[in-house]
């Protein structure tokens, strides 16, 4: 950040600068480092009780992109000419991260000891009272935070990307070796070097889309 560019601005111009970019520099690889990276900030994304219901699949490879090409329909120019795209999939069995992440909690000192017992129990105890497509449900809005938070990300880092939907979700976790009953898709996501600008696009005026009670 330039020291004349508050917090604000810098922010504004990432979220404004964000677009679908579908053509990117063949030439440019992400180092695996960097990605990593950029995942492990998106994962700050909040997520309900914090189970943090995600799961990403990255295909950088030429294998791994051979794989997923038929699977892409219209969207093949993003997945030959990205440097990655990560596929994100929803957790439907995330109550499995419950205890990693509230001892973790404990020993990293975030969390009081009474306090991982209570929520741990209240936790499990609610998860077995619901249906899969609740826990789905709960996972997808978890998921829609993350897979932004890493677009943004990716923007800050000097990369573009583009959310993509058109996709086989029926068969690409298994192409991928997933457990499809578990891991839902929910997006793919092209990222690397922009090799066009791509578009601007309209956005509805904010007093269309808020009511103030
Ligand atoms: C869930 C989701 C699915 C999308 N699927 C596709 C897609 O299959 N192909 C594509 O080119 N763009 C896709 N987009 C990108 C949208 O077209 C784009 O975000 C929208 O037009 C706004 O433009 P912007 O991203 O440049 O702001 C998708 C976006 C989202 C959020």
């Amino acid at each position: 950040m330039s020291q004349t560019m508050n917090r604000k601005d810098f922010f504004r111009q990432i979220v404004e600068e964000r677009r679908s970019i579908r053509k990117y520099d063949p030439n440019v690889k992400i180092p695996h480092e960097e990605l990593e990276e950029m995942v492990t900030l998106a994962t700050r994304a909040p997520s309900s009780t914090n189970l943090q219901p995600w799961k990403f699949v990255i295909i950088d490879s030429a294998e791994g992109k051979d794989k997923l090409l038929p699977l892409a329909g219209y969207n093949s120019t993003q997945v030959t000419t990205s440097s990655a795209i990560v596929a994100v999939f929803a957790d439907t069995e995330s109550v499995e991260n419950l205890e990693e992440i509230y001892s973790k909690s404990v020993e990293l000192g975030i969390m009081p000891q009474e306090v991982k017992e209570r929520q741990v129990k209240q936790i499990s105890a609610g998860y077995q009272t619901i249906s899969r497509k609740q826990k789905l449900d709960v996972a997808l809005v978890d998921n829609g935070l993350v897979s932004m938070l890493f677009m943004l990300t990716a923007k800050a880092y000097g990369y573009d990307t583009n959310p993509i939907g058109g996709y086989d979700k029926i068969h690409i976790a298994e192409t991928f070796g997933l457990d499809k009953e578990r891991y839902v898709p929910v997006m793919i996501i092209a990222v690397g070097k922009a090799a066009e600008e791509g578009y601007s696009s309209y956005r509805l005026p904010v007093d269309s889309v808020v009511e103030w009670h």
